[in-house]
């Protein structure tokens, strides 16, 4: 049987289709390729360019193909993209999410899982966060995904439709086989924008605001390396393959980092000094967000690989080193 990987030549939907095809399972990709790359997309997987959004092109999908569980990264998830264009977010999120559970209703396709995120919670209350913690989202990406997974929930109830909401915190690092990494056009995440500097495109990298309520004032984050992200799709695929019923789960090492943290790991791994100056506070950013992921490791039986730091931020070097301008040529 196979597995359909929507958005799966962007970046968690690429590393994903590589695990599942080490993994030995049959796999189709659709994507639309407007932040995605056809470069990142196995050779073994079967790709499709398309649009959620087009209902003909999705009910082709289960038309063509044996498709007996669905992997949906196909969304936009830039914070402040969202707050300049929330209408971007909300039909390419949440209306294309409609068309595909639509037809997988009426194809009777009933196993999806899909991309959440620590947005879903906003300013948390509690350290690390639990999956039933307060959801107050701060950005209509957050929003977005809160509403894709309610939208789950009532699809759920109402047409057996079973789901997995995995809420991802910060996802980094690259493949092992150094042929697939991070590759956003603009790049907004910390990583890839630290190892510019050594990379020789940029001269310094900002700290977006050192007055936070933290150990040294700048945010916290927990970061998750992309390929435990992407074991942990295969798992929740297990999970529902067993008849078991929908669930949410955090995905994160469940250990912050300040931003000058990482940037003193990524100077030692890089050997760089990586000069950094103190920015403005960037709109819409909580002070901190450490997940708890005992949920996902007790009933997932997740356990991520790569929990060093150090360890992450050299996979990520290895990629952005050897391709400087990610995919492009
Ligand atoms: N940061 C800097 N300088 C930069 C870029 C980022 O100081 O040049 C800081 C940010 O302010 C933040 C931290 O580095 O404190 C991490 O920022 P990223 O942009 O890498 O990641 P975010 O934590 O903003 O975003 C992640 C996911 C989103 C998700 C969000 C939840 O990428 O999908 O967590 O808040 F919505």
């Amino acid at each position: 049987m196979t597995i359909l990987v929507l958005g799966g030549a962007g970046y968690i939907g690429s590393h994903t289709v590589y695990e599942l095809i080490e993994a030995g399972e049959d796999v189709v990709i659709a994507d639309n390729l407007e932040t995605g790359h056809v470069e990142a997309c196995h050779p073994k997987a079967r790709f499709y360019k398309g649009d959620i959004r087009d209902k003909n092109f999705v009910d082709n999908l289960f038309d063509n193909e044996k498709i007996d569980s669905v992997i949906h990264f196909a969304a936009n998830s830039l914070v402040g993209e969202s707050v300049s264009n929330p209408l971007k977010y909300y039909d390419n999120n949440l209306y294309g999410t409609m068309v595909l559970l639509k037809s997988m209703v009426e194809h009777n396709v009933k196993k999806i899982v899909f991309s959440s995120t620590a947005a879903t919670y906003g300013e948390p209350e509690n350290i690390p966060i639990l999956e039933n913690d307060k959801t107050e989202p701060t950005n209509p990406y957050g929003e977005t995904k809160l509403s894709m997974e309610k939208m789950f929930k009532w699809v759920s109830n109402a047409h057996g439709v079973r789901y997995v909401s995995l809420r991802y915190f910060n996802a980094c690092g690259a493949h092992k086989s150094g042929l697939i990494g991070e590759d956003h056009n603009p790049e907004t995440h910390l990583i890839p924008l630290i190892l510019q500097v050594p990379n020789g495109q940029r001269e310094k990298v900002a700290i977006f605001g050192d007055d936070y309520d933290t150990k040294d004032g700048t945010c916290i984050r927990d970061y998750i390396h992309v390929t435990d992200l992407a074991q942990a799709h295969i798992l929740a695929v297990k999970y529902l393959n067993e008849g078991k019923e929908s669930n949410i789960f955090n995905l994160g090492n469940g250990v912050g980092f300040s931003v000058k943290e990482v940037i003193e790991i990524a100077r030692k791994v890089t050997g760089h000094p990586i000069p950094a100056i103190i920015s403005p506070r960037r709109a819409g950013d909580p002070a901190k967000l450490v997940a708890s992921s005992e949920k996902a490791r007790k009933i997932l039986g997740w356990n991520p690989e790569h929990a060093e730091l150090e360890e992450i931020i050299a996979s990520a070097w290895n990629w952005h080193k050897n391709h400087p301008k990610g995919f492009q040529k």
